[in-house]
């Protein structure tokens, strides 16, 4: 079966994009970047994004294109014979499962400050008084439990309509807008009275300041955020390998959506970390950073009703775009292992993602007494530990192995599909990198940042 290619390279790339800018640039990025201690954060954080994400990004693509085929599949179709990689599908299906158990919690809390924004709840109130507004929220089940339904059914009623086409234009212009706000947000932000230690705070490393607070911790927490913001590991980004044309290398296309979902996640930090400090915001409030910061800045501006309301609708076009791309993996490896039709598949797994979404809603308030990461902490901190800190490098270390051993696809097949048409060729002189070091290094971060976390 022929695959439908994308009409046009940029298409290709802004859908890519699509999947992988959404919470992880504007909600995860500032309030990851404000717990472990701002600029000295970001600049490792940016290095991963070259040394670790890039080459597996190629990675996903190459065994997506190669393949043609979902995660569901993909590895039956290039191992070696006798060899067990497919086993793989399962722990990838099990990260999308994870990641959407979290994501559509968030997703929710966008859909209700669209409204809140649209409402003026916000209006007049200090930082103090919109904190409270996100608390009492948490303090709502039902409401949230409703948010998160919502946001499920719409995105998979997308899905199994098929609108994706029609979804694409609309994602690609929200996109743009997004960045267009952002950009007017940022530079309101930043010119705040006291933005300044804020400012430096986001763009001055303090190497000392990160010992102090534990640099293992921080090395853990730079990676984590790597593969989540580019959707490493799970096999989320290798479907869109199968769309592109053999003409293209591509090294050149992962370069292309790291950079654009880079920009995204440094203008989201040029906004929030002025803004925090100019209106006494705890950088390290945690998820709750970016819900109690952003009213701030609208109400510091002319029309802020209007400008608060068009960011959070443009920011849930972000998550709806990566929410939609989740699930379509989703239901494409439903299909494939049980041979269903595609609206059984959407309806099985529309109840299944609402059950499964449940406990993150209900940590806040039912489940509060469930603190699993220490005191304070809830099943969102848990959820998204699994997924980043875990599911995420170590499968990306399934797909380098995969890449790179003669036990696997190999390097020269990667390298192959890799540099098949034009462009960027991935260069033939990291062998000795990406097949040996890179893992190692994934494989040293990973036990060194466990070791640090829950041994000492
Ligand atoms: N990259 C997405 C974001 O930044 C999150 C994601 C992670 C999506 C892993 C798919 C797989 O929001
Ligand atoms: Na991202």
């Amino acid at each position: 079966m022929q695959r439908e290619k994308f009409g046009s390279r940029l298409g290709f790339i802004l859908i890519s994009a699509g999947c992988a800018i959404g919470l992880g640039n504007v909600w995860r990025f500032p309030y990851i970047t404000g717990k472990y201690g701002g600029a000295a954060f970001v600049l490792i954080y940016l290095v991963f994004l070259v040394l670790l994400g890039l080459p597996i990004m190629v990675m996903e693509f190459a065994v997506g294109r190669a393949s043609q085929a979902s995660v569901a599949m993909s590895f039956d179709r290039l191992e070696p014979l006798g060899t067990k990689w497919h086993w793989y599908k399962w722990f990838g299906m099990a990260g999308n499962y994870l990641l959407m158990m979290f994501y559509t919690t968030i997703g929710g809390w966008i859909l209700l400050y669209v409204f809140k924004m649209a409402g003026g709840e916000f209006e007049g109130k200090n930082a103090d008084e919109i904190a409270g507004v996100f608390g009492n929220l948490m303090e709502k089940p039902g409401l949230m439990t409703i948010c998160m339904i919502v946001v499920v059914a719409a995105c998979f009623g997308i899905v199994c309509m098929g609108l994706q086409k029609g979804v694409e234009k609309i994602t690609k212009k929200m996109m743009l807008l997004l960045l267009a706000l952002m950009v007017i947000l940022a530079i309101r932000s930043a010119t705040l009275p006291g933005a300044g230690e804020g400012i430096r705070f986001y763009l001055l490393p303090d190497f000392k300041k990160a010992a102090e607070s534990g640099m293992k911790e921080v090395i853990f927490a730079a990676m984590g955020q790597s593969f989540f913001t580019l959707s490493l590991g799970i096999g989320a980004i290798a479907i869109f390998g199968s769309y592109i044309d053999k003409k293209r290398r591509l090294t050149g296309e992962a370069v292309c959506v790291t950079i654009l979902d880079t920009c995204v996640a440094l203008i989201a930090g040029m906004i929030i970390f002025p803004a925090c400090f100019a209106f006494g915001v705890q950088p390290d409030s945690g998820p709750s950073l970016v819900f109690i910061t952003l009213p701030n800045i609208f109400n510091s501006m002319s029309g802020g009703r209007i400008w608060g309301t068009l960011f959070f609708l443009c920011m849930l076009f972000a998550a709806a775009s990566t929410i939609i791309a989740v699930f379509e993996n989703i239901i494409a490896f439903a299909m494939d292992l049980t041979n269903c039709s595609r609206a059984k598949a959407v309806v099985v797994n529309l109840i299944a993602i609402v059950i499964l979404s449940l406990p993150c809603v209900l940590g806040f308030n039912v489940l509060s007494g469930f603190q699993p990461l220490g005191a304070g902490s809830n099943v969102l901190d848990l959820e998204d530990f699994i997924v980043s800190n875990n599911l995420l490098p170590l499968g990306s270390l399934v797909y380098l192995l995969f890449c790179t051993s003669r036990y696997g696809w190999g390097w020269k097949k990667f390298c192959e599909e890799a540099n098949a048409g034009e462009g960027i060729k991935f260069p033939k002189w990291t062998r000795i990198y990406v097949s040996y070091i890179l893992p190692l290094i994934v494989l040293f971060i990973f036990v060194q940042g466990y070791w640090s976390k829950f041994v000492g």
